[in-house]
């Protein structure tokens, strides 16, 4: 039998001829896309880029817990107009430690990959409070419990070593202090110990204005206020880039 006509055997079965597609696409994928999974150069590493503090953290699943991601997204474009209103484009480095990304598909506000230190604390403290009293036309629903719920701190070392386990480098030292970790960040009174040096550019001060408890306000507005400021753009050269 020639080749022509054992290839009949394809065309006359749809169902053994979508099988034998999806097997061709599997084998392409794979070359593809498997040794991304391998290859260092696929992330290239920039300076600046740590994992997130344990109350950063969890602001951070506190923004995916409401659904922020629903209007807003974390990936600025390589386009003219975007780098002039949110500043220098993402880069792939820069969502490294995210589990899982926040890249985002929908813009009903404005990206936030480098919102951090745009606001005042009070600016955020009041806006997740309700929008309207500080932009009359938002339309951003209000989040008032954020600031009245005691944040959860006893799973924080679970979620970290969740996260060292999918190749965040956390140590089992960090891992052990998450929760006082989260407190001397929270907490400007607080003895900060070596929280700088496992952290670097740690912001350390009370988010909320209520600085007997630390709560989901808290973690939320020290996630959103460290957004895009860990790498140091001027490193760059931004204007050859942008060229
Ligand atoms: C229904 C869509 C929607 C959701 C959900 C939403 N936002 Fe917004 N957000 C907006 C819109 C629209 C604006 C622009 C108007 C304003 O500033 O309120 C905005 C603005 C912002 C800003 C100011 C950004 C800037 O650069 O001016 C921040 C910060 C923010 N939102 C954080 C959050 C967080 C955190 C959450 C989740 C707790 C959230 N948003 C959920 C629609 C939304």
């Amino acid at each position: 039998m020639s080749l022509w006509k054992k290839h009949q055997v394809f065309e006359k079965n749809s169902i053994i001829l979508l099988i034998g597609v999806l097997v061709v696409i599997a084998i392409g994928g794979l070359v593809e896309i498997a040794p991304l999974f391998y290859l260092k150069s696929t992330i290239e590493k920039v300076e600046g880029m740590r994992p997130y503090t344990p109350l950063e953290l969890a602001g951070r699943n506190i923004y995916v817990r409401e659904g922020c991601y629903n209007c807003h997204s974390q990936m600025i474009r390589t386009l003219r107009d975007e780098v002039e209103r949110y500043g220098h484009y993402s880069l792939a480095s820069e969502s490294m430690y995210d589990r899982p990304f926040q890249w985002g598909s929908k813009r009903t506000g404005p990206d936030l990959a480098r919102v951090g230190g745009k606001y005042s604390d009070a600016w955020q403290r009041e806006h997740l409070d309700d929008p309207r009293a500080v932009v009359p036309t938002s339309i951003m629903p209000a989040y008032p419990w954020l600031a009245q719920r005691t944040l959860e701190l006893d799973y924080l070392g679970q979620d970290l070593a969740i996260q060292a386990k999918l190749g965040v480098p956390y140590d089992d030292a960090m891992v052990a202090d998450a929760k006082a970790d989260a407190w001397r960040q929270a907490d400007p009174n607080a003895d900060p110990g070596d929280l700088e040096a496992r952290y670097p550019k740690v912001q350390i001060r009370d988010f909320d204005g209520d600085p007997t408890r630390i709560t989901e306000a808290d973690a939320l507005i020290a996630y959103l206020q460290m957004l895009g400021t860990l790498v140091d753009f001027k490193l760059y050269d931004d204007k050859a880039n942008l060229r």
